[in-house]
């Protein structure tokens, strides 16, 4: 017989599935992905030896080192970086033509499930792979900003200034810790603007404006989103092409997911025509739960091929590594975290269309 927690589950994707229409074609599943390195539905493995990555290690001075320096990250040897995170997939960098056609907002009204830690490691594979990325913090809380090595102390101008009009995107943006990985940061500020803007001009699509003067330097922007569905929110949705969902693997994961979508259907129908659901990506994995598979089983049942196939486990290495303000992939590449984001930016990159093929834009 099935438990609550099953039956609750099933009845929370049911009510989302609905929300997002039919699931896409069934048949274009499987035909997504060629990363040899990503096996499908598997969740990576964890190594707990503690890895050399780029040289920096937990509780080693140089990791602290790469924390803020004049509020700024400091920039590692990329190829070097790269071939420590067995990254052996490129992107074809430039290959959108002169706008970036990639603006993916990474969003969930629910706290805690993952989008910044999304957002940022997401940001530095693809950037490790060759690609021109930009990470878009658009939480006062500044969890992108900090995680990619800025010092919150010290941002000015940052995206309210953006938002706000008293700077240009160009200012405010900052070099991350790996080459071609910059990041437009927030802080505590922001938490303003929402009240600020309330009447002001075109005040849902500041960001799309603010990103357009910059979309020819980049191959993907990443928006990382507050947890709610305010102005903040719907400025991301309104500038974005595609939306990424991270779902924790958890009780009530789901709870919320309707509402979202719905917000979605709103925006597609008022400011941005072009917007789709570009994915949905499984967090915070514990094998060791009946309730994390029950909820990767109902996800994947209704939402099909939305799911990406790569699932992110929990694992400490990654909660970790915002401390010393480095992704997984300088911190530590190898350990089941690291190899996940890895997967998951590979699976990112060929949906997207950016993958080069094996041999192709190799460095
Ligand atoms: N796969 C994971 N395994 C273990 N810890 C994780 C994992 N992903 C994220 N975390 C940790 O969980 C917490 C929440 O993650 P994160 O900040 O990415 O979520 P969020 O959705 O951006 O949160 P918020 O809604 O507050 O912005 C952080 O402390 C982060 O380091
Ligand atoms: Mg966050």
């Amino acid at each position: 017989m099935e438990d609550e927690a099953a039956i609750a589950v099933r009845e929370a994707a049911l009510r989302a599935a609905a929300q997002v229409g039919s699931p896409a074609d069934s048949s274009q599943q499987g035909g997504t992905v060629t990363d040899p390195t990503s096996p499908q539905g598997k969740v990576s493995r964890e190594t707990f030896e503690p890895q050399p990555g780029n040289g920096f290690e937990a509780g080693d001075s140089s990791v602290e080192a790469m924390a803020a320096q004049d509020g700024a990250a400091r920039v590692v040897d990329s190829a070097t970086a790269a071939k420590n995170a067995r990254v052996t997939f490129r992107v074809l960098a430039g290959a959108g033509g002169p706008r970036c056609q990639h603006v993916i907002a990474v969003a969930n009204q629910k706290g805690g499930v993952g989008k910044s830690t999304t957002a940022v490691n997401l940001g530095a594979y693809l950037a490790l792979a060759g690609a021109r990325i930009l990470v878009v913090d658009l939480d006062p809380q500044g969890n992108a900003s900090t995680g990619l090595g800025l010092d919150h102390r010290r941002i000015e101008p940052s995206v309210y200034d953006v938002l706000t009009g008293e700077a240009e995107p160009a200012q405010a943006i900052r070099q991350a810790a790996v080459t071609n990985l910059h990041v437009l940061p927030s802080t505590i500020d922001l938490a303003g603007a929402e009240v600020e803007l309330v009447n002001a001009f075109s005040r849902e699509t500041r960001l799309r404006r603010a990103l357009d003067s910059v979309r020819h330097n980049y191959d993907i922007m990443l928006v990382d989103c507050p947890p709610s569905l305010g102005l903040l929110t719907v400025n991301a949705l309104a500038a974005c092409d595609e939306l990424l969902i991270p779902i924790q693997c958890e009780y009530y994961a789901l709870e919320g997911l309707g509402q979202l979508l719905r917000n979605v259907d709103l925006v597609r129908a008022n400011l941005n025509t072009g917007l789709q659901i570009g994915g949905i990506v499984l967090t915070m994995y514990d094998g060791r739960t009946r309730l994390a598979e029950q909820v990767v089983d109902e996800v994947r049942k209704h939402f099909t091929d939305l799911v990406y196939r790569t699932i992110v486990p929990r694992s400490v290495r990654l909660s970790e590594a915002p401390g010393y303000g480095v992704p997984i992939a300088l911190y530590d590449p190898l350990s089941r975290g690291g190899i996940a984001y890895r997967d998951l930016a590979s699976e990112l990159a060929e949906r997207t269309g950016l993958l080069a093929p094996i041999g192709e834009g190799a460095s």
